[in-house]
């Protein structure tokens, strides 16, 4: 069998335009620390198991936040509603304080619950893995909060997109 050769044959700006095609909805992942609250912007969120209920995303190794959040108890993420590019915006400018002028509260562990939201998933960590230049991580939910009505903010080749119409 031939060995797969494992040098890319695209540079990183080709890999993220063609990930970018790929679209999701994005979230603020935040915490609370004695220097009080943390958060950034990620589109990396994901679905992971039911039961027990897990879910993930992952953070560049270049944070700013990563030592904190690496250590905290509890973090919450946050589903940004349609409206909301300004908070996207503002938990993706590094080192920025970030929650200037944003509305949130302490959620059931502590970790900031923005309001409004979409949904939120209130997590203790279940698992910190090795993902390249990122670290992912694993998130076991102790606490959903959900809303019944609103739409989701998108994100798909590097803009941010409004829900269309609902296939039937
Ligand atoms: C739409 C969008 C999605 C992002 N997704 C991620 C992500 O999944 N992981 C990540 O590490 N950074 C992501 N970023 C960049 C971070 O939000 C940004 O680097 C971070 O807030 C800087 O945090 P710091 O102050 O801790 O350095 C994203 C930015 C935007 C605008």
């Amino acid at each position: 069998m031939t060995a797969i050769d494992l040098d890319a044959r695209f540079d990183p700006r080709e890999l993220r335009n063609a990930l970018g095609r790929f679209a999701t909805g994005i979230a603020v992942v935040a915490a609370h620390d004695a220097e009080g609250p943390m958060g950034v912007t990620v589109n990396s969120f994901s679905s992971v198991s039911l039961d027990p209920p897990l879910v993930l995303f992952s953070m560049a190794r270049g944070l700013l936040s990563l030592p904190r959040f690496e250590k905290v108890e509890a973090y919450a993420v946050n589903i940004l509603l349609e409206g909301q590019e300004a908070i996207s915006n503002s938990f993706s400018r590094p080192g920025a304080d970030k929650f200037a002028g944003v509305d949130w509260v302490k959620g059931v562990t502590g970790a900031p619950k923005l309001t409004p939201t979409l949904a939120t998933f209130e997590c203790v960590p279940y698992a910190h893995y090795d993902g390249g230049d990122h670290v992912i991580f694993v998130g076991r939910v102790v606490h959903l909060h959900v809303e019944d009505e609103g739409s989701p903010l998108l994100y798909f080749r590097g803009s941010y997109r409004l829900l269309a119409t609902e296939k039937g």
